[in-house]
């Protein structure tokens, strides 16, 4: 077993916290979700450290104090947080320019191939400056192994961060280091859109890791099968690791989930339920869809109007019975795409409403704002809970609404979410680009009899508790262990 004494490091571009000076001064958020639980409490258990980049003015008032350390108080234990900051222009073209602009699409699959992605210069400048900024986080995270009086267990998070491994091995040959992807990973077919350079690079840059993570055995494949072309790396399908330069590299799958706690703590908060009372009033006797997301390219959020759209049209009797109710929080605007398809959303949905609503029914109900406690009250009182991405590295909204849902409400789930590999037998399934599908899942989830709603929502809650987030993190220590002990032998 692990070491009492074996620090964990913890590396990923948004930090546990972030800071806003308000004029009380600054304030410090916490960001919610299983990551964030997960991460913290390990780092308490063993102590320990988070790396992140600078990303709020409040942030880099912070980096620039104690060179970027801070310690953080709260639920009994201290948090260390160190910041990195990075020249503005830096931060964004490695952020929008490669980790957003560039890396994102291509795990999610999001280009429209006939006319994008052209790369050019300015891709490569971008590209610079993603090397520039994942050297920085290596050459901090040795640094911080240098500090430590035993060898760290290194645990480098997501796309933002893919050469970090290689270039952290390249400081401290004997380093213990895990990498995490939690979106899904192209398939190599598709990840040759990338220039050639740069598809190397992330490839051998996760390959730098001990252990590689991912949430779902279909981009744990996607990922071996890549490396295949990578030269003199072997690749092992069936006992999925890959051997390079004498070093043997595991991939697992180790699926996340959430801290169904504080989700149940949250909605039985005063809050909360003064919300849920309002949305109660609001829906009336209607049958309540809700869809809750980052309005976010990957979410498939213009074809699930489409789709309601087309069950309205199928099912006439449903008209005036039944509500939509989408709650987006707007991401990533700084990117022309996520701009042009917040208001892509926002129309389609007024597009249905003038179509098919009259004076006392809107069919569609869009809310754009970041609010969690309006979420977690929504998720109280849905019937019907649609997720349907085009594809997703997990999805979480798949595992809050139903161990915060009081109605037995049905999770209609796309089966290109890694939730799906867990969820899917008690959710009802669908082809995200398939609307006609999507529109026939809507209706039968609103149609199951009760002894069915209930067995699936009993045991979507029983899947979801059963895999608390510690379990995620303890999955990946434990494979940093075997490496130490293989190392050794
Ligand atoms: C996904 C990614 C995370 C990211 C989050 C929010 O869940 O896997 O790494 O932090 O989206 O995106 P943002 O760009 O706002 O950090």
């Amino acid at each position: 077993m692990r070491p009492a004494n074996a620090r964990i490091v913890v590396a990923s571009n948004r930090g546990p916290v972030s800071f806003e000076r308000d004029r009380a001064g600054l304030r410090a958020q916490r960001g919610a979700g299983g990551l964030v639980t997960a991460l913290t409490g390990a780092m308490h258990r063993t102590g320990g450290l988070w790396v992140a980049a600078a990303m709020t003015e409040g942030d880099r008032e912070v980096a620039r104090r104690d060179g970027g350390r801070i310690d953080l108080e709260g639920e009994g234990a201290v948090t260390h947080l160190r910041f990195l900051e990075f020249p503005p222009e830096v931060f964004d073209r490695y952020y929008n320019g490669v980790a957003n602009g560039i890396l994102w699409f291509v795990h999610h699959y999001l280009w429209d191939t006939v006319r994008s992605p052209a790369f050019d210069d300015s891709t490569e400048a971008a590209w610079q400056d993603y090397v520039r900024v994942n050297r920085a986080f290596a050459e901090a995270l040795a640094d911080e192994g240098e500090r430590s009086p035993t060898e760290p267990l290194y645990l480098v998070q997501d796309y933002h961060l893919s050469l970090v491994p290689r270039f952290l091995r390249d400081l401290r040959p004997g380093a213990l280091i895990a990498h995490f992807s939690h979106t899904p990973m192209a398939g190599p077919t598709y990840l040759r859109i990338l220039p050639i350079r740069m598809r190397e690079a992330i490839l051998r840059g996760l390959l730098g890791a001990d252990v590689l993570g991912f949430h779902s055995p279909a981009w744990a494949e996607n990922f071996l099968m890549s490396c295949r072309g990578v030269s003199g790396a072997r690749v092992d399908l069936q006992r999925s690791r890959v051997t390079i330069e004498g070093r043997e590299v595991l991939v697992k799958v180790h699926p996340i989930s959430i801290d169904a706690d504080a989700i149940r703590r949250t909605g039985a908060s005063p809050e909360v339920q003064e919300l849920r009372r309002q949305l109660a009033r609001w829906r009336g006797d209607a049958k309540l869809l809700l869809r809750v997301d980052r309005l976010e390219l990957t979410k498939n959020i213009v074809r699930g109007f489409r789709a309601f759209e087309i069950f309205l049209e199928q099912r006439p009797e449903w008209r005036g019975r039944v509500r939509f109710l989408a709650l987006l929080s707007p991401s990533r605007q700084d990117l022309p795409e996520y701009r042009a398809y917040a208001e892509e959303c926002v129309a389609e949905a007024e597009r249905v409403n003038r179509a098919w609503g009259d004076a006392d029914w809107t069919p569609i109900e869009v809310r754009l704002r970041d609010d969690y406690a309006g979420a977690v009250a929504a998720y109280g009182l849905y019937d019907a809970l649609l997720v349907n991405p085009v594809f997703d590295g997990m999805n979480l909204v798949a595992m809050e609404g139903p161990v915060a849902n009081r109605r037995h409400g049905v999770l209609v789930l796309s089966r290109n979410a890694g939730a799906f590999g867990r969820l899917g037998r008690y959710a009802l399934g669908l082809n995200p680009f398939d609307v006609r599908e999507t529109a026939e899942r809507i209706a039968e989830a609103l149609t199951l009899p009760e002894h069915e709603r209930r067995r699936r929502a009993r045991g979507l809650s029983r899947l979801v508790l059963a895999n608390p987030p510690e379990r995620w993190v303890g999955g990946q220590l434990e494979d940093l262990e075997r490496a130490r002990r293989r190392r050794r032998a």
